[in-house]
Formats: C-alpha cells, sequence, structure tokens
C-alpha cells in the first residue's frame, strides 16, 4: 500500500473546507474522465449531493483516503434497505493523479468491515463507465459484470419540441401532479408500478420495491424532507378508472437545471398503445411551461430495453454514456481482499 496512506470514515456535516474542497477535486477529476457528457461539477453541486443523498437508497455513509494530509480516494455507500437489505451499493473513487498504487483496494478494504457489520452478503456498484479505469479494476478484483445501463439525456436548448406530441391514445386520459398522489388514485398507482418488475435488471441483487399505498406515501414524505419535487404523469384507463402507465421526474435542490427522470412503467394490458410516449412527452411539455430555464434531464435505462430506448430517442433523448453494473458477495469479495 501507498506510504502515507490514512483511510477513515468522513462525516460530510462536520467536515474541514480542506477535506470538502479535496473531495470535490476527486469528483470533479472522476467527472472529467468518465462523464465528460456532463456540465462541469462546482464545488456547490457536490456539497449539495452531500446534504441530500439520493432518495430511496437507504442510509449513506463515507470514506475518504488522504494521502500528505490531502483527500486523494473516497468511497460512498448506500445500505439498501428492504427487499435489497443484503446490498451495500459501493463506489470507490481515486483521483487519476494517484490510481495504480493500491488507494482504491485499501478503500475498498476499509469499507468492508461496515458491510459485514450491517449484515450485507453482497457488493454492488451500478454506474462504472464502460471501458474505463473503473471497470478494469473491478475485473481485477473479480466483481461479476450483471448489467449494461445507457444514460440518455435530453439537452432542452436547442430542442425540437415538435417531439414531444402527446395526443393521448383513445380509451385513456391523463392525471399529473407534483409532490403528492391524489388520494382517489394511490392504489392503483401503487399497482401500476409494480410493472417495473417487468424491466430487464440482468444480473443485479438489486430488487424493486413491491409497491403499496403505504410505501408510495413514505417515499414522497422522503422525498419531502430532502426537499425534492416530484412530478408525476399517469394514464388513467377510462373504462375502469386504473392507472395504466406512469412516470416521475425529480428535481433536486443544488442542481435545479436539471431533471432526473426515474420510474416510467405501463402495465402489461395496456402496453402497445403509446402510452409511455405519451406520458413522458406530456411531463416534459408541463415541466418545460413551468421551468424554461431547464438544461437537461438525465435518464437511465437497460441497454436490453430497447422500446423504453426508443420512445427516449423519439423524444430527443442522446445516449450520452454506457455504464456497466457489477457485483460480488461479500464473503468471496473479504477472501480475495485478504490475498491483496
Ligand atoms: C476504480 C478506481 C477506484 C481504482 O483506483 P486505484 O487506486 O487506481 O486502484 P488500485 O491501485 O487499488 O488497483 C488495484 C488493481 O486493479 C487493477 N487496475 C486498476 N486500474 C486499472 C487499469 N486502469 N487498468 C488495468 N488494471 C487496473 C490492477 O490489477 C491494479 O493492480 P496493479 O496496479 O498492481 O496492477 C479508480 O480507477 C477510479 O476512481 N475510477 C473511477 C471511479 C470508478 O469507476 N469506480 C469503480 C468502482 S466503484
Amino acid at each position: 500500500m501507498t506510504a502515507g496512506l490514512e483511510v477513515e470514515r468522513f462525516d460530510p456535516a462536520c467536515a474541514t473546507e480542506g477535506d470538502l474542497r479535496g473531495y470535490y477535486r476527486v469528483m470533479l477529476a472522476r467527472q472529467e474522465i468518465d462523464r465528460p457528457d456532463e456540465p462541469r461539477l462546482t464545488y456547490e453541486d457536490v456539497l449539495g449531493r452531500l446534504e441530500n443523498p439520493f432518495v430511496g437508497f437507504g442510509p449513506v455513509v463515507y470514506w475518504v483516503a488522504r494521502l500528505g494530509g490531502e483527500v486523494v480516494g473516497l468511497a460512498i455507500v448506500y445500505f439498501l434497505e428492504e427487499e435489497s437489505g443484503h446490498i451495500g451499493l459501493t463506489e470507490v473513487i481515486v483521483h487519476p493523479r494517484v490510481r495504480r498504487r493500491g488507494i482504491g483496494t485499501a478503500v475498498l478494504k476499509a469499507v468492508v468491515p461496515e458491510l459485514r457489520a450491517r449484515g450485507r452478503t453482497l457488493v454492488e456498484t451500478w454506474q462504472i463507465t464502460k471501458g474505463s479505469d473503473g471497470e478494469r479494476w473491478a475485473r481485477s478484483l473479480n466483481f461479476r459484470s450483471v448489467h449494461t445501463v445507457l444514460m440518455q439525456a435530453l439537452v432542452i436548448p436547442g430542442a425540437d419540441s415538435a417531439l414531444w406530441q402527446d395526443d393521448v391514445p383513445a380509451g385513456y386520459r391523463l392525471r399529473r401532479w407534483a409532490g403528492v398522489v391524489p388520494e382517489d388514485l394511490v392504489t392503483s398507482f401503487a399497482a401500476a408500478r409494480n410493472a417495473m418488475h417487468d424491466a430487464p435488471l440482468g444480473g443485479l441483487g438489486y430488487e424493486e420495491p413491491e409497491w403499496t399505498a403505504e410505501r408510495v406515501r413514505a417515499r414522497e414524505a422522503e422525498l419531502r424532507r430532502n426537499n425534492i419535487e416530484l412530478r408525476a404523469v399517469v394514464a388513467v384507463h377510462e373504462s375502469t378508472g386504473e392507472v395504466a402507465g406512469l412516470t416521475e421526474l425529480e428535481l433536486h435542490p443544488h442542481r435545479p437545471f436539471w431533471g432526473f427522470q426515474r420510474d416510467t412503467a405501463v402495465s402489461a394490458p395496456h402496453r402497445g398503445h403509446g402510452l409511455g410516449r405519451c406520458i413522458k412527452a406530456h411531463l416534459i411539455h408541463w415541466l418545460l411551461a413551468d421551468r424554461p430555464d431547464l438544461d437537461r434531464i438525465y435518464t437511465t435505462t437497460g441497454a436490453g430495453n430497447e422500446h423504453m430506448i426508443r420512445v427516449n430517442e423519439q423524444l430527443g433523448f442522446t445516449t450520452v454514456r454506457t455504464m456497466v453494473a457489477v457485483n460480488r458477495d461479500l464473503a468471496e469479495l473479504e477472501a480475495e481482499l485478504r490475498t491483496r
């Protein structure tokens, strides 16, 4: 291991400005190499994400690696809950200036005891840029490549708004809301969300939640606590009054010019009528009427999910990056790391 390297837990709430700036420099350098499609991260963007971790993935814990007192590497671990409570969603990032010196491996070694202490049995990572140092590192540690995901972006300035035609197929009507699902729809909305179980997830350990009205309400409350604005559009089947399809988007307070597209699902009996495209187009229309300053919307889709990818392309999204997800059984990883 690199002489003088120290790895320890990191609490952003009581971190020094020097450490926070070091953390930012690592994130920025990774972005420049692995995510050149994104607008350059600012220091405030990175602080904002530390203050507003992703919602719905459980508690998050951080580690940093310091060399000569300067932060040169980090780990971000979300301890997923419920159906996915066996997973530690683990991201390790090392500044390119000091890669291939064992720092990434040392950070992972520091994380592993906490994964074990919290009852995890699987270490999983979702967003490694295909062909990057991260993919090669994961392969060298015998992580299994289990899923490929496309990152697609709709860049609003210059986009052709004619693509967002939202003519509603006969037999359906649209409803929409910000924040809270209307009470008359919540049960059927939860049932429709379970159509996400049909989305291809490859060999991921992650399992889509089993949605109920209570879980929908709990998620809404968590988003509110984190000042995240949630917008949803659904297609309601006229003759039954049931939600046939839904799409959701989050607006995060620290990155006000980006929309994060979340779940889109059409339940099986209602597929093939163009509902997915219609509800997504309507969401974009509605959002831009209120937020003409929005710069872009990001969405991730399984590489094998041809229908969703095509719908996104029809709406003007382009693929900006391919990412791989990897995982490894924790006990196997512990044994592997003992040899390093
Ligand atoms: C992945 C990452 C954290 C690795 O950090 P690192 O400090 O360079 O990793 P290590 O020095 O511990 O690498 C250990 C071994 O992995 C393999 N490895 C790491 N990077 C590699 C590369 N670019 N090409 C080939 N093998 C590589 C090597 O076998 C290496 O041992 P060696 O240098 O003795 O040959 C770093 O590349 C990174 O920050 N990438 C961006 C973020 C990311 O994709 N993380 C992925 C996992 S969450």
